[in-house]
């Protein structure tokens, strides 16, 4: 890394947990494309896990994760142990407010706080200049650009569209932990916020656009809706007249596996 930075190469950086797929190999790619030397951060983050459990399922799989980043052209994987990144006892953290209140905010208490401040050391050690985030975690993308502009951190924040399944099902790591009756329903949630989308797009508000995405989800076998809101798109608060961008919304439990994603509304 330090090698490339003597040269005058740019560098870039897809900060990711492993178990990728194609929505990382996206990044991977536009990160090929827009740097000179592209760094795959692997890290399974305990600090922005709320939940033990879900920390303890999170598939790992770090020899196929360098195979595929080098496939794509990576130049190197930085896979830290937990004892690297947290040698000691963390007593500084960055803790980015407002954006971070509602939706996932709301669901997951401390979670945006752990990815923040990993995000912030996985900055500072790579010095990247150039830093890919999918949209498909769309609160997380816009709580690190806050992050990037309030701590004057000099990577640039580029945004990546959501990868999908052919149906229509974003990719996820926790896809593959869904039963084949869990997988066949999936794809109602991208329906769900597409049908959002299209009601305000011909002029519903967004309490009639919730309510056509809600009836898309209604009954849905094994299937419970944690949230589903209309966002502005720029600080994540549900909004009840479009003013701007917004985004919708939404997390789901299929059995015991949770699912987020969002569009955007321009
Ligand atoms: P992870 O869930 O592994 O995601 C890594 C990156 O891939 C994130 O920027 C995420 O938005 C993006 N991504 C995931 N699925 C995608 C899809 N279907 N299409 C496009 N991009 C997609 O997000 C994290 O890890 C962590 O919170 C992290 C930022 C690495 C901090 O620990």
């Amino acid at each position: 890394m330090k090698a490339a930075r003597g040269q005058g190469k740019t560098i870039g950086v897809v900060p990711t947990m492993g178990a990728l797929h194609e929505g990382h190999a996206e990044l991977i790619r536009r990160a090929r494309a827009g740097t000179d030397y592209v760094v795959v951060t692997v890290f399974v983050n305990p600090i922005q896990f709320d939940r033990k459990e879900d920390l303890d399922k999170y598939p790992r799989d770090l020899a196929t994760d360098v195979a595929l980043s080098e496939s794509l052209g990576t130049d190197a994987v930085f896979a830290p142990p937990v004892e690297e990144m947290y040698p000691d006892e963390l007593m500084t953290s960055v803790d980015v407010t407002g954006i971070t209140t509602r939706l996932e905010g709301e669901y997951r208490p401390g979670h945006f706080k752990g990815v923040a401040t990993v995000v912030a050391k996985l900055l500072n050690i790579v010095q990247a200049d150039r830093a890919y985030f999918g949209e498909k975690d769309a609160q997380q993308l816009a709580v690190i650009q806050k992050m990037v502009t309030d701590l004057n951190l000099p990577s640039e924040i580029v945004p990546v569209e959501t990868v999908r399944e052919s149906d229509g099902l974003a990719l996820s790591s926790r896809n593959r932990l869904l039963t084949p009756d869990q997988r066949s329903v999936a794809p109602l949630v991208y329906k769900a916020l597409s049908a959002a989308r299209d009601a305000l797009r011909s002029g519903k508000t967004p309490v009639e656009a919730r309510t056509e995405a809600l009836k898309v989800l209604a009954g849905t076998q094994d299937m419970t809706v944690q949230y589903l809101e209309i966002a502005d798109a720029a600080n994540m608060m549900p909004v009840d007249r479009m003013t701007g961008p917004v985004r919708v919304a939404a997390a789901v439990w299929l059995g015991k596996v949770r699912l987020i994603d969002n569009v955007l509304v321009s």
